[in-house]
């Protein structure tokens, strides 16, 4: 009996210390004059993506939606970590542009630096070495770069048209094929040949190894729960390295593979691994060398980080494009436009202007990754608003409900490719790849083999969608840090009469 008192006053004085621990924490803000959304005790704003309800990204926009119109910012919770999400445009430009130098880091990744290939890389390392790797990345992708990498685009794209040829149909002569997965087949074989230079044919080997290790890196509730871990909470990640470590093992094995067979032959591809050979037989900077692992880390996160944005993208723009055919008219008349008799280049997709509006208008209905975030290395007046950020803070900013903001999109919710009430097109349509100097350094490579696939496709087939059914960004499937359609993005395709390969 005494055992049983003694417990129960332990459990409440240990809830009581709580419950006055987690109420002070969550003041912060109040503290501050900065206004939250109802906080949970123990999650803070983040309870529905903890307990897997809902993907951090509408969490976020949920957070951002809960503000005034017209507030430049709100303050949330991760458990008891307070964190600030901005929401007027010219706050953003101030923080990620102009006071870049005060936030040139995200929380992405591990503090410790040695560990695996995923997470040493150009996606988390911290300033100054940043400066110094991203200065050494940007030359890999430069305009001749991609113009080299055009024909393996094109490669890629064959065996994609083969495989909606041979789609199996209906008794009604339909066919009815999901677009993430599909999408996903031509983008892996793409990052495949031009980063690790090896051919690979994920439509008709449906399982090869570099699929079903990329697959291994993404896929599944586990590999989710490590990416909200690795974007969130970065502190908790040395309990998830050993499930980084598997897919990390196949790339470095093929990523020796390739560079020691290029060294040896002399071989030239025009493609990444050339650029990374480059780098590794040039001068060394003590701040990073490009040897061993780091050179197997910085080719990885080109896959890691393009993989999953660019098969979104195609995926959502097809899905859309179905969905609209006065728009996918417009833009087949355009391509019959330029392409009519010509090749295929670079300067004839960079005339497609309508091709533009439609990706830009799918990536502001859908970015593939929903929020982005800085940390300040010092003290931080937010100005004009006197509120101070403390060093080591977190400023977040959710690019799908900035950019779906009623305050400057008139029917948010609706793909209209050619937008004309919108201010400031430069701004929503850089925030999907991020804004300032740590933006997406994939984003005219991304472009590319966007175009490539919808042209390739556009050109050959008419697209169809059957259903009113409305896609879902909540449930099992859509739990991620990228944005996913919870029951897939299913679309048929029907030749047309004068298709063109
Ligand atoms: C349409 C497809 C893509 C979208 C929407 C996209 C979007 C983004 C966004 C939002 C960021 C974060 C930017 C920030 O924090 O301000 C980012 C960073 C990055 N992306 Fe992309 N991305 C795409 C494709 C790619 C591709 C194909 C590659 C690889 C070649 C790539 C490589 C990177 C890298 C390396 C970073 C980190 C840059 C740094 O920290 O300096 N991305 N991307």
């Amino acid at each position: 009996m005494s055992y049983l008192i003694y417990c129960t006053t332990a459990l409440i004085i240990f809830l009581s210390l709580f419950y006055v621990y987690a109420k002070y924490k969550l003041s912060y803000w109040s503290r501050h004059g900065v206004k939250t959304p109802p906080t949970n005790l123990l999650f803070g704003n983040f309870k529905d993506c903890l307990t897997l309800k809902k993907p951090p990204g509408e969490v976020m926009r949920e957070i951002y939606n809960s503000a005034d119109p017209d507030d430049p910012y709100i303050g949330f919770y991760i458990f008891h970590k307070p964190m600030l999400l901005l929401r007027d445009h010219d706050l953003i430009k101030q923080v990620m542009i102009t006071d870049f130098e005060i936030f040139p880091n995200r929380r992405f990744g591990s503090r410790n630096q040695k560990d695996s290939i995923g997470l040493d890389s150009i996606l988390s390392i911290k300033q100054p070495r940043w400066r110094y790797l991203r200065g050494k990345l940007t030359p890999f992708l430069t305009g001749q770069k991609l113009k080299n990498m055009l024909p393996l685009m094109e490669e890629c794209g064959k065996p994609m048209l083969r495989f909606i040829e041979n789609l199996s149909t209906n008794e009604s002569g339909q066919n009815n094929c999901e677009m993430k997965d599909f999408s996903s087949r031509y983008v892996n074989d793409v990052i495949a040949s031009i980063a690790f230079g090896i051919s690979t044919n994920s439509f008709d080997e449906k399982e090869n190894a570099f699929w079903k290790n990329g697959m291994k890196i993404f896929k599944g509730i586990k590999r989710a729960i490590m990416f909200i871990i690795i974007f969130f909470i970065p502190e908790w990640c040395p309990l998830i390295e050993p499930f980084i470590k598997e897919p990390a093992k196949y790339f470095r094995e093929i990523f020796w593979d390739s560079m020691n067979t290029r060294e040896k032959m002399g071989y030239k591809r025009e493609d990444l691994m050339d650029s990374m050979l480059t780098l590794k037989n040039g001068e060394q900077n003590p701040i990073y060398k490009f040897e061993g692992d780091n050179l197997v880390a910085q080719l990885s996160s080109l896959y890691i980080a393009g993989f999953e944005a660019a098969s979104n993208v195609i995926a959502f723009a097809l899905y859309h494009l179905a969905r609209h055919p006065e728009h996918q008219a417009t833009l087949y008349d355009e391509i019959q436009t330029h392409l009519t008799g010509k090749e295929l280049t670079v300067n004839l997709i960079n005339k497609m202007s309508f091709l533009d509006c439609v990706i830009f208008e799918s990536l502001r209905l859908h970015p593939p990754l929903p929020v982005i975030d800085r940390i300040s290395i010092k003290d931080y007046e937010l100005p004009g608003t006197g509120l101070i950020i403390e060093k080591d803070s977190s400023v977040y900013v959710s690019v799908n409900a900035t950019n779906q903001d009623p305050k400057y999109f008139l029917n948010p919710h609706d793909f209209i490719p050619s937008r004309t009430e919108i201010e400031d097109k430069k701004f929503y349509e850089s925030l999907v790849f991020g804004i300032g100097p740590r933006s997406c350094i994939g984003q005219r490579l991304a472009l590319l083999m966007i175009k490539v696939s919808l042209i390739k496709i556009l050109s050959n087939y008419a697209l169809y969608y059957e259903t009113d059914k409305k896609i879902t960004l909540n449930g099992n499937d859509a739990i991620h840090v990228f944005t996913y359609a919870a029951d897939g993005l299913y679309v048929q395709f029907k030749k047309r009469y004068n298709a063109r390969e």
